[in-house]
């Protein structure tokens, strides 16, 4: 239970780097919560400090999620947990990580959306079906310019194509899948409204220039 409890933390305090933040700060004197959308994530990372920072936070973010899931893999290695447990280990450290990313406990609780470090996390747990999300989200990125937008219609792929009769998930990932679609919409409240009014900002991309 020592360890269990232990590892549950650390999956929570490597989610919680708040990699944006601590980037933006440390190389370029800005807090990226005070400029662009406030959110502490690589795609207001992208915005405001530009690609370079931006890349680093996206890694960085994404890398997040995946450790802190396969300390899952650990634990069987370990023999704490049985091999029947390995993916429930998995969903409840990933969602720890995404939890430390939006609350994070070194800046005030305040971080970013989770999706980079869902991501991560989606990549540890079910390598087809991130990938295929990773499809919806470039898709939706590429015909129309909303980041958010296509975050969350990705994470609202994920229960759905966890359905196609190839995967045939597990009720708990699926369980898992819904719950991922909520939160992303969840934390996603002001883009939902920007969307709606017609001022959520677009990103910069064009695929058929290298600039
Ligand atoms: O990853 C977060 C993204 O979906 C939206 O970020 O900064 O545009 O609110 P932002």
């Amino acid at each position: 239970v020592v360890i269990i409890g232990g590892i549950i933390l650390l999956a929570y305090l490597i989610g919680s780097v708040p990699t944006a933040v601590w980037v933006g700060k440390k190389y370029y004197g800005i807090d990226v919560r005070q400029h662009g959308s406030g959110n502490a994530g690589a795609t207001n990372t992208f915005r405001v400090l530009g690609k370079k920072a931006g890349s680093i936070v996206m890694a960085v973010d994404i890398f997040k999620g995946w450790a802190a899931t396969s300390l899952a893999v650990l634990l069987l290695h370990w023999g704490v947990i049985a091999p029947d447990q390995l993916i429930m280990y998995k969903l409840i450290l990933g969602v720890m990580a995404v939890v430390g990313h939006i609350f994070p406990v070194y800046v005030g609780f305040k971080g970013g959306k989770g999706v980079a470090t869902l991501m991560g996390m989606v990549l540890a747990v079910h390598l087809q079906v991130a990938l295929l999300c990773l499809g919806v989200f470039l898709v939706v990125l590429l015909l129309t310019k909303y980041v958010s937008l296509s975050s969350m219609l990705a994470a609202i792929a994920f229960p759905l194509f966890l359905l196609l009769p190839v995967f045939r998930p597990e009720p708990l990932l699926l369980g898992f899948g819904v719950l991922i679609a909520v939160m992303v919409v969840l934390t996603h409240k002001k883009n939902i409204n920007r969307l709606l009014q017609g001022v959520e900002s677009k990103a910069n991309i064009n695929p058929f220039k290298s600039k």
